[in-house]
């Protein structure tokens, strides 16, 4: 990792992962949670900022110092800040001054259903002790500057279930977690500084239909989540390890089943397209009386591209993994819906308070004598649309201006990120030497790398018609 770009000394978001081998919170059976979305008073200045994330972090210090008699913790908590924290939704205009907002708030996944919750912060607050949930959201409620809350809840189960009594988390990222969910710095250089080691928080409020999905027997059920309720792929014997699940053939589990669709293997590239799912089953009574459940789906992810890769370009592309799929069975068919969503920012871990990190100037960059490329694909229609179309595959090589390779060729995974090794820095052009058919390569794009990381976005137009792009 850069040094340069780490220099805030900052530690991995708190309140993500659990700890291992076992976390007395996030993986007590006993554990409850609840998502708090608050809005800050709009006259909020940037020091009654400061000053509002000092007294979170108290909040947040109490309640991780809360122990049971046995010293294990009680609760946990996930901070993440949305898109309006930096910027005022109704002026445009950076709603703090100059702060640098996380990269991936400049363009956010488009969710396919339901409505966005507003809220300028989220806290994931989970704890074997209800009552230190409610001490929490007493204090943030306590003065002027929270103007309104609004709660979701959810309860934990051990092993992990949904709704529908499938496992669930079975095929969540593990040995590469920190990876799949940790911004870092060479991997993500659009990324400002304070952000790394931070981490996305994606927040769906997801409604099951119990009743349609009770309807069907239990073998289509089992299609529909392409496993049994005891998480056997419907196509692999019972007891085969979910990790070394080969990729699908044929046509079971259906191409539409929810674990293909978003889990596919096997392709070169698309084990890259992970997150880190931590969400909760939740019940209700809502105002008429009625009962109802689902899933308040959180996920962690360093990137907001790994998310959308598997929300659109598999799960509601109704062409992957073959033409003509269709959606994820689960939504297709009405079992699920997502009702609302939220992307938020959960920063790293520093030594002052939570989130004052961003408040700070950023460090001067000081010219490298080596660096990286790091490449972010985009593929648009003729209109300029973003395609559905896979990602990876691309390959780039760097040359110098007079077409001498410098470095090996490197390319591109399914999230459409790919990241050169590390070269001298100098004059350079950006050359795209496989391209997957029918596309034609982009120009090559000239750059200069002098700071450790060069962050180059490449574009191409897919033509009319183009089967998958
Ligand atoms: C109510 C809605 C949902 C239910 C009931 C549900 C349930 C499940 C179940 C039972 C599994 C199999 C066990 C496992 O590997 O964890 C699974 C896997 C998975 N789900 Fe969902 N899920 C829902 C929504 C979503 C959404 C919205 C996303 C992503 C945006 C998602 C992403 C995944 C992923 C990435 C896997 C792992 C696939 C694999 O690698 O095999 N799920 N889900």
């Amino acid at each position: 990792m850069s040094t340069d770009r780490a220099s805030t000394q900052a530690r991995n978001a708190r309140g993500v992962v659990p700890f291992q081998p076992y976390d007395p919170v996030l993986k007590s059976p006993y554990a409850h949670g609840t998502l708090v979305f608050a809005a800050l008073r709009s006259d909020l200045d940037r020091p009654g900022l400061e000053a509002w994330l000092g007294k979170v972090d108290g909040l947040i210090q109490t309640l991780r110092a809360s122990t049971d008699e046995d010293g294990a913790r009680r609760a946990t908590v996930a901070v993440g800040f949305g898109p309006t924290l930096f910027v005022n939704p109704t002026t445009a205009l950076p709603r703090f001054g100059d702060i640098q907002p996380p990269a991936g708030f400049a363009r956010l996944p488009s969710v396919p259903q339901g409505a966005p919750v507003s809220a300028d912060v989220v806290f994931y607050l989970v704890a074997t002790a209800e009552a230190e949930i409610a001490r929490f959201i007493r204090g943030l409620a306590d003065g002027h500057d929270v103007v309104s809350l609004a709660l979701e809840s959810g309860y934990k189960s051990r092993p992990d279930r949904d709704a529908f009594g499938y496992a669930d988390g079975l095929r969540n990222a593990r040995d590469t977690r920190n990876d799949v969910v940790f911004v870092d710095a060479d991997r993500n250089p659009d990324e400002p500084a304070w952000a790394v080691r931070g981490t996305y928080l994606a927040y769906m409020c997801i409604r099951q239909n119990a009743s349609s999905f009770d309807a069907l027997s239990p073998e289509e059920q089992d299609r529909i989540v392409g496993r049994d309720r005891a998480g056997r792929r419907l196509d692999l014997q019972a007891g085969t390890d979910v990790r070394t699940e080969a990729g699908f053939t044929g046509d079971v589990p259906p191409v539409c089943s929810h674990v293909r669709k978003a889990g596919p293997r096997g392709g070169p590239h698309q084990d890259a397209a992970q997150i880190f799912r931590r969400g909760m089953p939740f019940y209700e009574v809502d105002a008429n009386g009625q009962f109802g459940e689902g899933l308040q789906f959180v996920s962690f992810q360093a990137s907001l591209d790994q998310f959308d890769v598997i929300l659109n370009r598999w799960m509601f592309n109704s062409d992957f993994p073959t033409t003509g799929a269709g959606v994820d069975s689960l939504f297709g068919q009405g079992h699920a819906s997502i009702e609302r969503w939220g992307f938020y920012f959960v920063p790293p871990d520093i030594d002052g308070p939570i989130g004052t990190g961003m408040l700070k100037a950023p460090p001067v960059a000081r010219p490298t004598k080596t660096g990286r490329v790091a490449v972010r694909k985009r593929v648009v229609d003729s209109n300029g649309n973003p395609s559905r179309g896979e990602l990876g595959g691309f390959t780039f090589q760097v040359t110098k201006l007079d077409g001498t390779p410098v470095g090996a060729p490197f390319t591109t995974d399914s999230v459409g990120h790919a990241i050169s090794e590390e070269i001298p820095a100098g004059d350079y052009q950006l050359v795209e030497v496989t391209v997957p058919p029918p596309l034609g390569a982009a120009a090559p794009t000239p750059f200069t790398l002098k700071n450790g990381q060069e962050l180059v976005h490449v574009t191409n137009t897919a033509p009319a018609g183009a089967n998958g792009y």
